[in-house]
């Protein structure tokens, strides 16, 4: 199958995990000989809404970028840029946003999730950011976005808000975006708590495998991590109630490429010991050669910023076509 246009992203809010790499980077990677139109954005718009203390936009942005590149995305088949570098985003998600009743973004769980208890404390763009998110991909006419399964609300949310815009207009303006939840991985969960996500905002640093972590700490945090005191089970329907043995399994399964039924039919009765060592072993095989290529890139920041050079230049070209056709529909007068 070839998919006429993709557009994805990850937040640059602090270094990139295992969750991101395997719900959302590796799974681009994958498709990139599929593409037509690849759109992959450092999205550091969407970080201001959880701006953290330490102020590292740029460095975590440029992080981002070498891990994009590291995994695998290749600049001469795809667009990798920064969010920030492209008006159209935040143009049209002011647009987007006159369409978008509050009661659809109300019962975003992302908000409910992200502002806890102190909901009347949390600033407008972190309400905001399912509407900048359907901005994002609708820009581009977007028809396929792969993402991991806690972005599937916003991008039904998209639709809505797409289907909102051409109902209102009378006319098939927008292309409805298909979100793609792709591999096993879909949902890779905390080592330290099996039933929170694993997240670059969780305070420790033992709950999440980075792509820089190098081997010792990588068995150090599969050493740490939480389990359970019963051998592995020979069928998946035995892991209910196990959580954090069914992540780590399926972290295994993703990493060495298999089933996660035949993973867990091939790790029956084995103790966590002798599972830990083969799940570090993996980590140590398909995370280094990452983390290490992303180190070298950064020490080449111009050319990292050559490449969102040339992918700003191609996504603004883009979704001009669509803002200067929105314009009209609108009724923008001319310039
Ligand atoms: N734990 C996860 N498992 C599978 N996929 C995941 N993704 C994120 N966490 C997991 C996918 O990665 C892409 C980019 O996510 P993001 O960083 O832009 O936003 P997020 O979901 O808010 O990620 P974090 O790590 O939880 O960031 P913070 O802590 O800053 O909020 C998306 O496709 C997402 O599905």
């Amino acid at each position: 199958m070839i998919y006429p246009r993709v557009f994805s992203g990850v937040r640059p809010t602090g270094g990139i995990h295992l969750g991101n790499y395997l719900g959302a980077i590796r799974n681009w990677v994958d498709m990139q000989s599929s593409l037509k139109d690849g759109l992959f954005c450092i999205v550091d718009l969407h970080a201001l809404t959880t701006l953290s203390q330490t102020n590292e936009l740029r460095k975590d942005t440029l992080v981002m970028t070498a891990a994009y590149l590291a995994a695998g995305l290749d600049p001469n088949k795809c667009h990798i840029f920064a969010q920030s570098h492209v008006a159209a985003h935040s143009e049209l998600a002011w647009v987007l946003g006159c369409m978008t009743p509050l009661g659809w973004l109300n019962r975003m769980t992302q908000f409910k999730d992200k502002a806890g208890k102190h909901k009347d404390k949390a600033c407008l763009g972190l309400y905001a950011y399912p509407v900048l998110q359907a901005a994002d991909v609708l820009a581009y006419n977007t028809t396929h976005v792969p993402v991991g399964e806690d972005q599937k609300q916003h991008l039904e949310l998209a639709r809505d808000i797409a289907g909102s815009f051409n109902n209102h207009y009378g006319q098939e303006f927008f292309t409805l975006p298909e979100p793609m939840i792709l591999g096993d991985a879909t949902r890779v969960m905390s080592l330290r708590d099996g039933t929170s996500k694993m997240s670059k905002s969780d305070i420790s640093a033992y709950s999440r495998i980075e792509m820089m972590d190098d081997a010792d700490t990588l068995a150090l945090k599969v050493r740490k991590a939480k389990t359970d005191t019963e051998p592995l089970p020979a069928e998946t329907k035995e892991l209910e109630g196990r959580p954090e043995a069914l992540n780590l399994i399926t972290i295994y399964a993703s990493l060495s490429e298999q089933k996660l039924d035949t993973a867990i039919s091939n790790l029956a009765g084995k103790q966590f010991s002798e599972f830990k060592a083969m799940l570090t072993d993996v980590l140590v095989d398909k995370i280094t050669p990452i983390g290490d290529e992303m180190r070298r890139l950064l020490g080449d920041e111009e050319y990292l910023l050559q490449v969102l050079r040339g992918g700003a230049e191609y996504a603004a070209g883009l979704s001009q076509q669509t803002m200067d056709k929105l314009a009209e529909l609108i009724g923008f007068v001319e310039q």
